[in-house]
């Protein structure tokens, strides 16, 4: 109860800080402008442009922190168990499969994640705001596996337990004439894999199968890896439509900057991640069910698994041509829209009310902020 209270304690603060600091750091700017040079109110307003950023950006920043801290929590529990700094184990053999250089991938989407949350907090620091923190809820339990020092004292942010991934981007990004912002909706490429609740780490040492390295890797511990393949694609295609509905949200040009910057990178995640989902070895565990998405023929386009280039799409109106895009991009509810996605991809089970809570604030608060044009 005493965090709680904390938590809104430090909400009220923050809230008071963006809806009144900004405003009246901004106001005050303005004012010494135009009595120390005589310069119009407008030019006072870019000098704050200058100097701070506007709640807006403030907010969208914020949000962003925290999708990174999430995303860098998420990568290190992958890198920790089939990184290439982990020990050879089947559980790292099975994410071979999908490619020879998966171990390496996974250590450096983790050190992306966590420069991506360094450098979004260190620059909201240095234009006076607040930086984002969810270290008070870091409590659960993570991978129970004891045959790599540290793994199971750590506590955890997210949980890749329980997972119910999303491959509807499969489709989504085969798609020649349908776009989610134009309202549509896509089919799973895995569908077993969206409907139940499955892993995609190594629980216990078990799972882990340290030291067997020989191929092929017990079937169910193939499963865990054929679950993470997909995984990574689904959080780095969450990113690279965050960012890219974000960007027009922005006011600061060193702020479009810097969301251009690194959603960049998410892109790059996401191809790649994309391409190595595609050999993920068919097979079937329990009520898990991987399809042969590379030889099953006659493989519909729709599924096809060389077809790793975005399909050109209807965008923005079915009156222009077709477009090869990211989709989707549409900016309204994007934020909250990112955290609904992460939650039903079970990511959060076993957080508490005021994390909700906590997240929902910032997305809200994003969801706000809009670009605010010259006048
Ligand atoms: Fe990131
Ligand atoms: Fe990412």
């Amino acid at each position: 109860m005493a965090r709680l209270a904390g938590i809104i304690e430090r909400h009220a603060n923050r809230r008071s800080f963006l809806k009144n600091g900004i405003t009246a750091a901004g106001a005050a700017t303005v004012g010494a402008g135009m009595m120390a040079s005589g310069l119009s109110a407008l030019a006072g307003e870019r000098e704050h442009e200058r100097g701070g950023i506007t709640e807006g950006d403030a907010a969208v920043l914020r949000f962003l922190a925290a999708a990174e801290i999430l995303e860098t929590d998420l990568w290190e529990q992958y890198n920790e168990l089939g990184g290439v700094d982990a020990p050879p184990s089947a559980y790292q053999t099975g994410l071979t499969v999908l490619d020879g250089d998966m171990p390496q991938y996974i250590a450096d989407n983790t050190d992306d994640e966590q420069s991506h949350e360094l450098f979004i907090n260190a620059y909201l620091m240095s234009k006076g705001v607040k930086p984002v923190s969810l270290e008070p809820f870091k409590n659960l339990e993570g991978s129970q596996v004891t045959e790599i020092p540290g793994v199971a004292s750590r506590k955890r942010l997210t949980n890749l337990m329980q997972l119910s991934v999303d491959t509807s981007w499969w489709t989504r990004y085969r798609s020649g004439d349908q776009n989610p912002d134009l309202g549509d909706s896509f089919p799973n490429a895995v569908p077993t894999l969206a409907t139940g609740k499955f892993t995609a780490i190594p629980r216990n040492n078990a799972e882990l199968g340290i030291t067997v390295t020989s191929l092929p890797v017990d079937n169910h511990i193939q499963a865990i890896a054929n679950t993470a393949g997909f995984h990574f694609a689904f959080i780095e295609q969450g990113g690279t439509s965050l960012y890219a509905a974000m960007a027009q949200k922005v006011t600061s040009l060193e702020v479009l900057r810097i969301v251009l910057s690194i959603g960049g990178t998410e892109v790059m995640h996401f191809q790649t991640w994309h391409d190595k989902a595609g050999n993920a070895k068919p097979l079937t565990d329990g009520a898990l069910v991987f399809p042969d998405l590379t030889n099953d023929i006659p493989q519909p386009e729709s599924l096809q698994s060389n077809l790793i280039m975005p399909e050109p799409t209807v965008f923005l109106s079915k009156k222009f041509p077709v477009c090869s895009i990211i989709r989707p991009t549409a900016r309204k509810g994007i934020a909250m829209g990112a955290v609904n996605a992460l939650t039903k991809d079970g990511l959060f089970i076993g957080q508490t009310p005021d994390f909700f809570e906590f997240l929902a604030d910032l997305a809200h608060e994003a969801d706000e902020a809009e670009r605010e044009l010259e006048r």
